[in-house]
């Protein structure tokens, strides 16, 4: 299946840098289609440059947040939560691109721009790059090639396989596959998260989860962050109702609100051996102190940062 991942994005002075090192991350995985959403009135030259510069498989779209949206009369937060506006423009660019029936198998991960992403999450796909690199293949199609010929590299091979799958033997490949093999949804750790040093669905023996070890409102229906879960396109596409809640929805409950319109707690599959690895970082990019440029600006405003 094709891996979709959805990045709302906005303009800063980090923003070439962050999608930089998500376009460098996501050029080791084969079969990954980018949906990049600007929060912006139009499609930046800036990002249209970097999008194209990559050689990734994207689609650039762009949706503004209204800045001074107001609640009338309310005096709750207004706040529109960051972001949403442009996930769910994606998950309609989803459902008018795929159709149920004709649809090519598909996966689709809401990826912040602000995090840092192993390859190990996307998983099949970096073990054909392992072994492409280690068998000294070039065409991606060539990796089944059997290392009985050179049987030190295949060993070698099989040995990089076994240490990202935790060890296991290679008949579990199924049971160590990440996000790719997304029946309906997956889960995992995410860190830097709700003030911990990560935070994590419960597992229980049988490999079911039965709760979040989160200490921000373990009470959610759904207390995952936005990076710690992956849904296949056919639910997606089979519940066309299901978006984020653009109002009324209190912090920490965005991911709840489209995650209860699409499973139960019992529908959710466990990944990232079983939730013990970390595999996602809520890095968030220090915001630079950029004192010195002074009001007119000191650098040259034509240089692209
Ligand atoms: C946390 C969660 O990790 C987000 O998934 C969630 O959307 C957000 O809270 C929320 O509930 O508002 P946080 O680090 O506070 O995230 O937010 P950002 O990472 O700054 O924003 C989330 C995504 O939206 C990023 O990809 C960012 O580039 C984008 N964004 C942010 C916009 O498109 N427009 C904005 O004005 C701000
Ligand atoms: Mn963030």
């Amino acid at each position: 299946p094709t891996i979709h991942v959805i990045t709302p994005t906005y303009s800063r002075p980090v923003q070439k840098a962050e999608l930089t090192r998500l376009a460098n991350t996501f050029l080791h995985v084969p079969n990954l289609h980018w949906i990049l959403v600007e929060d912006s009135q139009r499609r930046t030259p800036l990002v249209t440059r970097l999008l194209h510069e990559t050689g990734l498989n994207y689609t650039h779209l762009n949706v503004e947040t209204p800045r001074n949206y107001k609640l009338r009369g309310d005096a709750r937060d207004p706040r529109i939560p960051r972001g949403t506006m442009q996930r769910n423009l994606a998950l309609r660019w989803l459902r008018e691109t795929f159709s149920l029936n004709s649809s090519q198998p598909g996966i689709v991960y809401f990826g912040d721009d602000d995090n840092t992403y192993s390859l190990e999450l996307f998983e099949e796909n970096f073990i054909p790059n392992v072994a492409t690199q280690i068998l000294g293949q070039n065409q991606a199609g060539k990796v089944g090639g059997s290392p009985a010929h050179s049987p030190g590299k295949g060993r070698r091979v099989l040995m990089q396989f076994n240490s990202l799958c935790g060890g296991l033997p290679q008949q579990s490949i199924a049971k160590c596959a990440r996000m790719r093999s997304t029946r309906k949804v997956s889960v995992w750790p995410v860190a830097f998260v709700g003030g911990l040093r990560y935070e994590s669905p419960k597992v229980n023996a049988a490999g079911k989860v039965y709760g979040w070890k989160t200490v921000f409102d373990p009470h959610r229906p759904f207390a995952i962050d936005m990076a710690g879960f992956a849904v296949n396109l056919r639910l997606i596409l089979f519940k066309p109702q299901a978006y984020f809640k653009l109002r009324g929805v209190k912090g920490g409950y965005q991911e709840s609100s489209l995650l209860r319109e699409l499973v139960t707690l019992n529908d959710l599959e466990p990944k990232a051996a079983n939730c013990t690895k970390i595999l996602v970082w809520h890095t968030r990019t220090e915001k630079p102190v950029l004192v010195n440029e002074g009001k007119k600006g000191f650098t040259d405003p034509n240089v692209e940062i």
